[in-house]
């Protein structure tokens, strides 16, 4: 296989063309994350045509994809940003300020509840007790208050880390938890409920889903005005089924009067990134040949491992024409930093460019500096083909978050607490 004239028409590499991945990015200090300003453009135009077709608002959810330097390409196409708490809900309040901002978090602290009122619209509670002790005061700030619930409905199977029904699940209300602890009062606290239960699924899945939150709190949303989806709607992967997440929307609104929100973190940024690395070295054991690369799975793609997958590789196959197998794997010292196995159509080499894709979602926002692994710099591929330089990063910021080597004021405690030592970063 030559490179040049090699085309991976896989969706995580479509958006390079008939380009190499050497050829576009060769340039680039390595490990690095290429966002690719095209395909989230794709995806942004994808999901605003849902949003006009059927009146359901769709936010970004945070926690998958954050590099805010984007936001004002995205925010045109969306109603605004979904946070996990106090930061991500100041950061889309800061840097998408036209949009709506939503939080969910399992638990609310009283020590941020004031200031997440600055940021958040809509706040959603993940139990009674919370609502009874936030609720009041969300609602006092005027602010659209929510419960998340539980419809015990897995649509996934051997996916317990990524399955919010799966059994004895923190989250989300039962509709048992509700009828024990739900008074009219609470109720009368709320304006909408919130489910999320999906992860990376069709709209089938959702279907299901909504047969059971039917079943389960039918009678409570008749009375809410809106209805959030939560995420996990793999919308903009191709062959997905749009016509039917429609109908599940429209029925919705319908049935229940409600307004629609959805909160996908993966499909606003699916298939929109990279990770480029290079090729530092060969390692023979047992028959396997290991590549070993700049790049580690455990920091910088560390749902690999979590999940876990197999990001898709540009230029890898399968048959005949793909004869060279090599592991891949990263240069830390856990025995289990394996990136997958791949196969190739002529030999890796030392210093060769490997292009991982659909690197834009869960990584940047996820990675970390596990065994003084330098974090990779954040380019941007633009439309016209430019690359502009997001962020980089060097030996500070490992520093920086291990301690200060300088004396810090600390209030709080008391007489019978630990004491800060008066030397404390006296050097
Ligand atoms: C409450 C909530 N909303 C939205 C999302 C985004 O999900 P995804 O990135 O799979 O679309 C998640 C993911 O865990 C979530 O927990």
């Amino acid at each position: 296989m030559e490179e040049k004239s090699f085309v991976d028409p896989r969706p995580p590499f479509a958006g390079l063309g008939a380009k190499a991945p050497e050829t576009l990015f060769g340039a680039l200090p390595t490990p690095c994350y290429i966002l690719d300003e095209a395909c989230l453009l794709q995806n942004g135009r994808l999901l605003a045509g849902l949003s006009e077709r059927t009146g359901c608002k769709i936010l970004l959810a945070q926690k998958a994809f954050s590099n805010y330097d984007l936001y004002p390409l995205l925010s045109p196409y969306l109603a605004g940003t979904e946070a996990s708490g106090l930061y991500e809900a100041r950061l889309g309040r800061e840097e998408m300020p036209g949009g709506e901002v939503h939080v969910f978090s399992a638990a609310y602290r009283k020590d941020e509840f004031e200031e997440l009122l600055l940021y958040a619209d809509h706040i959603v509670f993940n139990s009674p007790r919370q609502l009874a002790r936030f609720g009041p005061r969300a609602k006092a700030a005027g602010k659209s208050v929510g419960l998340r619930v539980n419809p015990r409905c897995s649509t996934q199977e051997g996916h317990a880390l990524y399955d919010p029904c799966a059994p004895g699940s923190r989250l989300g209300v039962t509709r048992a938890a509700w009828d024990a602890a739900m008074t009219p009062e609470l109720v009368s606290l709320l304006d909408g409920l919130h489910f999320h239960t999906l992860c990376e699924q069709d709209a089938d899945a959702l279907e299901v889903t909504l047969a059971a939150v039917e079943r389960d709190f039918g009678d409570v949303l008749a009375r809410m005005k809106w209805l959030n989806m939560g995420g996990g709607h793999h919308i903009t992967r191709p062959g997905y089924r749009i016509g039917l997440l429609e109908k599940c929307i429209r029925a919705a609104r319908e049935k229940w009067g409600v307004q629609v929100y959805l909160e996908p973190g993966e499909a606003c940024a699916l298939n929109a990134g990279y990770l480029a690395a290079r090729v530092l070295d060969f390692v023979e054991n047992g028959g396997i040949t290991t590549a070993i690369l700049d790049a580690s799975a455990a920091c910088h793609m560390p749902d690999v491992l979590e999940m876990p997958y197999r990001p898709p590789l540009y230029g890898d196959g399968e048959g005949d024409g793909y004869p060279f197998s090599y592991r891949l794997a990263g240069p830390t010292c856990l025995s289990g930093d394996v990136i997958g196995d791949y196969r190739f159509a002529s030999p890796l080499k030392e210093n060769q460019l490997l292009l991982f894709g659909d690197m834009a979602i869960y990584t940047t926002c996820k990675n970390n500096t596990f065994n003084g692994m330098p974090l990779p710099a954040i380019f941007l591929w633009k439309v016209n083909h430019s690359l502009l330089p997001l962020a980089s990063f060097g030996y500070t910021d490992f520093k920086e978050r291990l301690g200060s080597g300088r004396p810090l004021s600390f209030s709080g405690g008391s007489s019978e607490s630990a004491q800060l030592d008066p030397g404390f970063g006296k050097k």
